[in-house]
């Protein structure tokens, strides 16, 4: 269990504008990481887990605490204080094709999104802050195929079969491509992992990790067997009707968090999720409720209305600096002692096979601390077939050519969740030099648009360069007709940067033109 500060390089700071549109949301950036671990306290409560999770959120997270616990943390990684929540997914690690996994840089934490969308059979009802003690896991980490057109087809044909929870649950992952010079993907466009050289071609501000949650609830129980029976999807996954029985409806969650798999352009190897999973099909996450009091975020769900999406234009907030969300980790678990989640010499820590389906991916024993240690005598016991194996044969997975955001497959909200339609692409501005800068600043669009410039559409744009403690903030400003979005540019394009655990700073100043 590792708590790396030093991975989180360049911060994609993104605000969107949800032009046009009256469902509320706001935007919670969880900018530290608690820790990384083999923790799951609602999968496997006491338990070392079977595969390693990055964390966010309150910092009484540990091998068994329940949601309550959380409320009693003394921090959080979010910039809420109010809220102690935990939020988990599965990293991302590059395997090498000489068996060496290490995690591939997580960039700027996680966000995580609150959509208040409500029922589409009940559109004037209301949206239910979670309650107490509430948890739940969205995604399956042992599926490795997915039965349904790829790509979606449009949600307004979507069949019977093509509505089954099963089927939304797949639906609910997102593998967004980055590129921040060309249109944004959809959000929920694609549901697996593109092969490395997809990646490497495409995606140079790396790949986006997004899984929306349930957001049906049965309205009694706070948490079921398998952690997801008291929920359920709408049936348009983000946006629809509720099925019966589960006609509360509660804040539809969504996790954010992008690896820099371009790092590794042109690195022999692949890509692959914790549980063993190159294909993507197996992501999921999990949320435990710990804000201060369900009645406070019923407060919330009912007042932090504005369509910015900004958790500062929410009065009921109190917010924290990202030094302060940085500064926030879980306890060390004993039971993980000495353990090293971020690189392991033979495949994923620890012992996790590699599975590349298309069959349900099977259960594999859990290797505890006691019985070996990594790297040690028992790990070379582990057959080098199995690894060279799973690194040079790929996962199958589809390939799926490059949409913009603003097609068809969309939903309302044109390129997703994190865009609204844009047109332009940016032109990267001479103030890199800013970034030699040592002076921690709130960087505030009025600041950056001073800095404007006009791309050949005439729309404005400006880019803004600033650190806090040892991250380089690069804050980008696009201003096309209705929509404000603002992301870091270029976060995957520094080509030394393979050392985790190495603190870089960057300087760039290639003016696109
Ligand atoms: C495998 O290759 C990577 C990348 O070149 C290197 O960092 C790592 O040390 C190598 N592992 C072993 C066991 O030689
Ligand atoms: C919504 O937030 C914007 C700033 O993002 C602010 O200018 C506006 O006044 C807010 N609207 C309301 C109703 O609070």
């Amino acid at each position: 269990m590792v708590k790396n500060k030093a991975s989180a390089l360049s911060l994609a700071v993104s605000a969107l504008s949800l032009a046009g549109s009256a469902d509320a949301f706001w935007r919670l950036p969880c900018r530290g990481r608690t820790g990384v671990g083999r923790l799951d306290p609602i999968m496997d409560p006491g338990k070392v887990s079977d595969h390693v999770h990055v964390v966010h959120g309150g910092s009484n997270f540990g091998i068994d605490n329940t949601p309550q616990d959380l409320v009693d943390s003394d921090c959080t990684s979010c910039a809420v204080t109010q809220d102690k929540s935990a939020y988990w997914t599965p990293p991302l690690y590059f395997l090498h094709a000489n068996g060496t996994a290490e995690m591939v840089e997580q960039v700027g934490g996680m966000l995580a999104y609150y959509l208040l969308y409500t029922d589409a059979a009940n559109p004037n009802g209301k949206i239910t802050a979670f309650p107490e003690g509430f948890q739940m896991i969205a995604g399956d980490k042992r599926q490795r195929s997915f039965a349904y057109p790829i790509p979606d087809n449009d949600k307004s044909t979507w069949t019977a079969d093509q509505k089954t929870q099963n089927a939304l649950s797949q639906k609910a992952l997102g593998f967004n491509c980055l590129n921040y010079a060309a249109n944004p993907e959809a959000s929920l466009y694609r549901h697996f992992l593109p092969d490395k050289e997809y990646l490497d071609a495409n995606c140079l501000d790396g790949i986006r990790l997004e899984l929306m949650f349930p957001s049906c609830w049965n309205g009694k129980d706070v948490d079921s067997d398998d952690h997801k029976s008291h929920v359920a999807f709408p049936d348009l996954v983000m946006s629809g009707s509720c099925p019966e029985g589960f006609g509360t409806k509660l804040p539809s969650l969504f996790f954010e968090t992008i690896w820099n798999t371009y790092a590794f352009k042109g690195v022999d190897g692949q890509f692959v999720l914790s549980q063993g999973d190159p294909t993507g099909y197996g992501y999921h996450g999990d949320f435990q409720m710990g804000w201060d009091s369900s009645e406070f975020l019923q407060s919330a769900v009912d007042t932090c209305t504005n369509a910015s999406g900004q958790i500062e234009d929410c009065p009921l907030f109190n917010i924290q600096t990202e030094a302060q969300e940085q500064q926030c980790s879980f306890k060390e678990v004993s039971a993980l002692m000495g353990e090293n989640p971020l690189v392991c010499d033979s495949g994923l820590p620890l012992d996790v096979p590699i599975q590349s389906g298309p069959s349900y991916a099977t259960n594999y024993p859990v290797v505890l601390p006691g019985d070996k240690t990594q790297g040690g005598a028992a790990s070379s016991t582990k057959t080098s077939a199995q690894i060279t194996s799973s690194a040079s044969a790929s996962a199958v997975v589809p390939t799926l050519s490059y949409t913009p955001g603003t097609s068809s497959i969309t939903d309302k909200y044109g390129g997703g969740i994190l865009l609204a339609n844009t047109a332009s692409s940016y032109v990267q501005t001479e103030s890199a030099s800013a970034v030699q800068s040592e002076s921690t600043s709130t960087v505030t669009a009025a600041a950056s648009l001073s800095e404007a410039v006009t791309d050949a559409d005439g729309n404005i744009i400006a880019t803004s360069w600033y650190t806090t403690g040892n991250q380089v903030m690069e804050m980008m400003i696009e201003q096309v007709d209705v929509t404000v979005t603002a992301t870091a540019v270029e976060t995957a394009n520094a080509h030394a940067r393979r050392h985790i655990g190495k603190e870089h700073r960057r300087v760039r100043g290639h003016p696109r033109r």
